[in-house]
Formats: structure tokens, sequence, C-alpha cells
């Protein structure tokens, strides 16, 4: 069978960083081949999570400023892993997003302009994916379904859960609709609390030191777990700013200070699990036996230790997506290097029962190759 190479770029709702992964498929396999992860200076983060209220010149500088910058970590990955431009069939790029607003009159903006890594690798750059979806009167997210539908759709039913700027899951397997939905906080809570609490020092709590090191308070966590949003039914989703400093503030003023850092940390960690767990209990279908777990939190030995303590029922499994060979923070730039390369081939990349689309649609706007 033919093998083709993809490239795909993630810079998600944390803002930590660009990921970067180099696919080969054959066929329906889909394997990540090599993975890079370019952190950006703490300015440009808080640059980019402050976007959405700049003004129209500052926002059009910012969109082209980070498509110059990531053509050239594009340049660095494959200089580093030694890709030839001339091999790569299909870039896709999810983009920044800036703004995100579903519903009747919905909009949605990432930005990150394309063009530029076009020029740099002369092959076909596919981006902007969400608002086809949205034209056909989808939710413009969760996008990554389909992935789980093309990996997983023919087997036991799973639970996939990302834990990213925010926290969503998703459920596939054979008989299962493919769904996904918000389920809470991800990393960017906990992020917002260790940039605060260490003055910007530090980026966030690498390898869950400060909530192992801490005493979470339960009944705090029990109380947040009876928030409206964790009552809803899907289809529900959330913007980052939700869930950062305003809510510190609000219900975590007591512990906002340096002594209590740590337990604080355990608490957010604690609360962080607790979301994902009571999403899976209420809302996972019969037989999921399984919850797979990517993105930046799958890093955090904490936080997985707490998802696997708080999962009952019994002979449900926890697992990092790490145990099947892909990297936690190259699951979503392999999804976008394979949605790249289905609309290159006007084939549907879409997973509309997971959107509220109308029907399946060829998502992505293409830029040619020279
Ligand atoms: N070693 C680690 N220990 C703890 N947390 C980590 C580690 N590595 C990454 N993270 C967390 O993962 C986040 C990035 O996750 P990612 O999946 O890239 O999110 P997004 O898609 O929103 O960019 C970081 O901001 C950080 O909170
Ligand atoms: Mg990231």
């Amino acid at each position: 069978m033919k093998k083709v190479e993809l490239l795909g770029l993630m810079s998600g709702t944390s803002a930590d960083g660009l990921s970067i992964a180099l696919c080969e498929a054959a066929g329906r396999d889909l394997r990540v081949r090599a993975f890079g992860n370019y952190p950006y200076p703490a300015v440009l983060q808080a640059r980019i999570i402050a976007a959405k209220d700049l003004k129209t010149p500052a926002l059009s500088a910012l969109n082209f400023e980070l498509g110059r910058l990531w053509a050239g970590m594009v340049r660095k990955f494959c200089r580093a892993h030694k890709i030839a431009y001339k091999n790569i069939a299909a870039i896709g790029s999810h983009g920044q997003t800036v703004w995100h607003a579903p519903g009747r009159a919905g909009h949605t903006l990432q930005i990150g302009e394309a063009s530029f890594i076009a020029e740099e690798t002369g092959r076909p750059v596919v981006c902007d994916f969400r608002p086809a979806d949205m034209a056909a009167g989808g939710q413009g997210a969760p996008l990554v379904p389909f992935l789980d539908e093309y990996l997983y759709g023919e087997g036991e039913p799973v639970a996939l859960q990302n834990i990213g700027g925010v926290g969503n899951i998703a459920f596939a397997g054979k008989g299962v609709r493919t769904s996904g939905f918000d389920t809470g906080p991800g990393n960017s809570l906990m992020d917002t609390a260790v940039q605060r609490l260490s003055g910007g020092r530090l980026a966030c709590d690498k390898g869950g030191a400060w909530a192992y090191a801490g005493t979470p308070d339960r009944a705090k966590v029990g109380e947040l777990m009876a928030l409206p949003f964790f009552r809803r039914r899907p289809p529900k989703s959330l913007d980052r700013s939700e869930f950062s400093a305003a809510f510190l503030e609000e219900h975590f003023k007591s512990l906002l200070n340096a002594r209590r850092s740590r337990d604080l940390l355990a608490t957010l960690n604690l609360f962080t699990a607790a979301s994902v767990v009571s999403a899976f209990k209420k809302f996972s279908p019969r037989g999921t036996k399984e919850l797979i777990v990517s993105g930046g939190g799958a890093l955090n030995p904490a936080l997985m230790d707490n998802l696997a303590a708080l999962l009952p029922p019994p002979g449900v499994r926890v697992r990092s997506c790490a145990g099947l060979g892909l990297h936690p923070l190259a699951k979503e730039p392999a999804c976008f290097a394979l949605l790249a390369w289905l609309a290159l081939g006007g084939r549907v990349n879409h997973c509309p029962s997971a959107t509220g689309a109308r029907g399946p649609r060829v998502l992505g706007k293409i830029i040619r190759s020279r």
C-alpha cells in the first residue's frame, strides 16, 4: 500500500507552544513517526491569551507573526528529523483559536497565517477547519472525534479524554454514535495558579510536584462539582477563560497565597480529575471499559493518579495514549495532519455527530503547493 508523509501543527488553548507531528498514512493506518513541541516564551503566551481583546491592527499583526514563527518551527523540526519537504504530501495547521462562540449566530477565529508554512515548504497546507462545520450548523467543535472514530470506531467502546487547556471527552467504538464534549477545566486552571504563585517563574506544575506535596480540600471539590456546568447535558463547550484567573479569585481566595500553594494545586488537580470522572460516569455508553488520556494532562502523574483513584466503576482502566505508542502531545497535531490529507483528496474529514452539523463535510481551506 502506498505510504504518504503528513505534517500536522497544533497550537492549543493553553498557548504553551506549537506541537508538530510527522505522520505516515497507509490506507486507514495512521502512525506518528516524529514529534516535536516548541514552547512559546512566557511573554508570547500571555499575549496570545490576551489576544481576544486586541484591536484589529494588532490582531492582524499577531496573525502574521504566528504564521512566520510556525514556518520557522516547521523548518527546525524538519531539519532535526531529516524530513525532506518534497516528501510531505500535506500539512494541516489548526491555528490558534482567539475566539470561539458557537451557537445560532456563532462565529470562530483561528489565526496563524498558514501561507508562511506553504511558502517555507512549497507543500500544500490546509487550515481553518472549523468555519465549514459552523456554516453547516455545527458547533465548530470538537473536531478530534473524527480521528477517534477513524482509530477506534470498529473496536470495543472507549472514552478518549484530552486534557489540554480545557478538558474534553469523546466516545467511540463499534455500535457507538461518536460524540464528544468539554468536561471542565484542563491544564489552564492549574497553569494560571502556578504562574501566579511563582510570580511567572514557572509555567506549570511540572510532574504534578506541587499537587503531590499538598493536601486537597475535598469539601471544596464537592462544592465545585455542584456547579451548573457539570449538571448540564452535552453538547457543551467551554472557553479557556471560564476556568482561569477569575474562577480562582472567586472560589480559591483563601488558598491563593504562597503558603498554601501546594494545597491549592492538590485541590485544583483533584477537581480537574473529578470533572473528567463525572463526565465519564454520567455519559459514557454502556460497556465502555477504558479511558485513554491525551494532551499535556497525561504528562502530569498526579492527575493520572487522581483519575485512576476516582474511577470506579470497577474494571474501567485509565491509561495514557503513550501506552499505545502515541506521545500525549502528538494526538491533536496528528489529527490535523489526517484532516489535511483527506481534504486535499476531497474526502470527508468531519464527524457531524460530534459537532451537531447537518451532515458530513470536507473541512478546511487549501493553500496549493508551488
Ligand atoms: N511534564 C508535565 N507535567 C505537568 N504538566 C505538564 C507537563 N507537560 C505539559 N504539561 C501541561 O500540559 C499543558 C499543555 O497541554 P496541551 O495538550 O499542549 O494543551 P493545549 O492543546 O491547550 O495547548 C501545559 O500548559 C502544562 O500545563
Ligand atoms: Mg499545547
